[in-house]
């Protein structure tokens, strides 16, 4: 036990608190054995000890470490930098250049590293060529994804299940990267996928009203569709539409409420006593589509079917929740693809901002706004100077030019000579900028193009609860 409790980080450990106090009140309530409470008293005082041994702080049920005690026990980053990486569903930020230390968050989240070994075997699982996102570490961690190949290897399908906060009509290409990602996984895998707009999500979070939440979910779809999902194995719904219009949906979300405290929620989200009720119960709303009978006009009501969420790392405490409540109501846990942010153009010390019209390239920007944008805003790792760029060479790992191609640039050796040549100084800031205007000029132009080719008609069907192919 000692060694357990010891690797846990200050979250992990008040998450443990939290369960253990309502253990031992579970216990003490069912007039359980002397012995088994004493034993669970017992652990609450260790862990209690343990707590503050971590943070210098005495442990409060209802208020969560605070963030630098959160990231105190990674020990100092290992290239001086202070260690001051924040990482949830609400705030990511980080003093590094380099942007979040994404090993040490596997570590603090408990996750597993997508290693190589895992890039070759889906590989060989699904007879292609690993997404780039793959191949640079973009998804950089999973839970369980050795589960899901190993049963898609007896021919036992999955589903893949995804999502989108419809907080504004402007979405950005950073935005799109799960859904490219997502867009790959059902080509090479031939599986259906359901998209959930939390338009509720974002009325119960934002000063917006229900009627443009919702308007914004069916705006941002249009984009989605525009990344090529397939219609006939592609459900998007809007939370407000299909919560109420779906029995089995909504069974799922009030099994899961009544199987989650809100001294777990308050830990795990950092809930407090002033949050409104509806956003206490929303990660219910987010959890259900983790399990397939929420779908029985695709799954036919079987509840068996595994999930595999690609989601980027910010979402992962929906699913730490999700994947501890699923045995408890006769589920499987869901698996999980994790990628790394998409970094501001100001740099990687952040998410970028839907609000700030010069922190990102937003979909509808023209290639003029594009090339303007990358030209004065995109942090450069370059030189002050041409001569001192020659003469020392630039940083590709801070600059943000670069960074961008790697999301974007399919040829890993073009990148790779870009990124010596850079290093070297014998290929310029401005030239690098030139490159990733031309990557992203024709890849924006071909997205507005498609998204223009997406109708009403077309957004209705993708948003209408209906059978997709999949075969039971
Ligand atoms: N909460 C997410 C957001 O604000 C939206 C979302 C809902 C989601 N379900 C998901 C994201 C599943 C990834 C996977 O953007």
């Amino acid at each position: 036990m000692t060694d357990r409790t010891e690797a846990m980080s200050p979250l992990e450990l008040y998450e443990s608190l939290m369960a253990q106090g309502d253990k031992v009140r579970a216990l003490k309530t069912a007039k359980a054995d002397k012995t088994e409470i004493d034993a669970a008293v017992q652990l609450l005082l260790k862990l209690k000890v343990d707590y503050k041994q971590v943070t210098g702080q005495d442990y409060k049920a209802g208020s969560p470490p605070s963030e630098s005690s959160v990231v105190h026990d990674n020990g100092p980053a290992a290239d001086g930098a202070d260690d001051e990486d924040t990482v949830d569903p609400w705030n990511v930020s980080t003093t590094n250049a380099k942007g979040v230390d994404y090993d040490k968050l596997i570590v603090r989240f408990g996750s597993s590293k997508i290693d190589k070994e895992l890039v070759d075997r889906i590989e060989k699982v699904a007879g292609q060529k690993p997404h780039r996102f793959l191949r640079r570490g973009i998804f950089f961690s999973h839970r369980d994804m050795h589960q899901v190949l190993d049963a898609y290897e007896k021919n036992k399908s999955f589903y893949l299940y995804t999502g989108r906060g419809p907080s504004s009509e402007a979405m950005h290409v950073g935005h799109l990267i799960p859904f490219i990602f997502t867009k790959w996984l059902q080509d090479v895998f031939d599986i259906p996928l359901v998209i959930q707009m939390t338009d509720d999500e974002k009325y119960l979070w934002k000063d917006l009203t229900l009627e443009d939440c919702h308007r914004f979910a069916v705006e941002n779809a249009k984009d989605i569709i525009a990344c090529g999902f397939d219609v006939n194995k592609t459900f998007i719904f809007s939370d407000l539409d299909y919560m109420g219009s779906s029995r089995e949906f909504y069974t799922n979300v009030v099994k899961i409420q009544k199987h989650v405290t809100f001294n777990q929620v308050k830990g795990i989200f950092g809930f407090t006593d002033s949050d409104c009720i509806g956003k206490i119960s929303f990660p219910a709303i987010q959890a259900a589509p983790s399990f397939s009978n929420s779908f029985p006009q695709i799954f036919g009501g079987r509840k068996d079917i595994p999930c595999l969420i690609p989601c980027a790392i910010d979402q992962d405490p929906y699913f730490r929740m999700t994947r501890d409540v699923a045995p408890r109501i006769g589920y499987p846990k869901p698996a999980l693809l994790h990628s790394t942010f998409f970094p501001a153009l100001q740099g990687a010390q952040t998410k970028m901002s839907a609000s700030d019209p010069n922190s990102s390239i937003f979909l509808t920007d023209t290639p003029k706004q594009i090339k303007n944008k990358v030209n004065k805003h995109a942090f450069s790792g370059g030189k002050d100077t041409v001569d001192e760029h020659r003469k020392y060479g630039g940083n590709p790992d801070v600059d943000v030019s670069f960074m961008y191609l790697t999301f974007f640039l399919e040829d890993d050796e073009q990148l790779e000579k870009i990124r010596q040549d850079y290093t070297s100084g014998a290929l310029l800031t401005g030239e690098l900028k030139k490159i990733l205007i031309e990557t992203l000029q024709p890849m924006i132009a071909e997205h507005q193009e498609r998204r223009k080719q997406v109708t009403d008609e077309m957004v209705k069907q993708f948003m209408t609860p209906r059978p997709l192919n999949f075969k039971l």
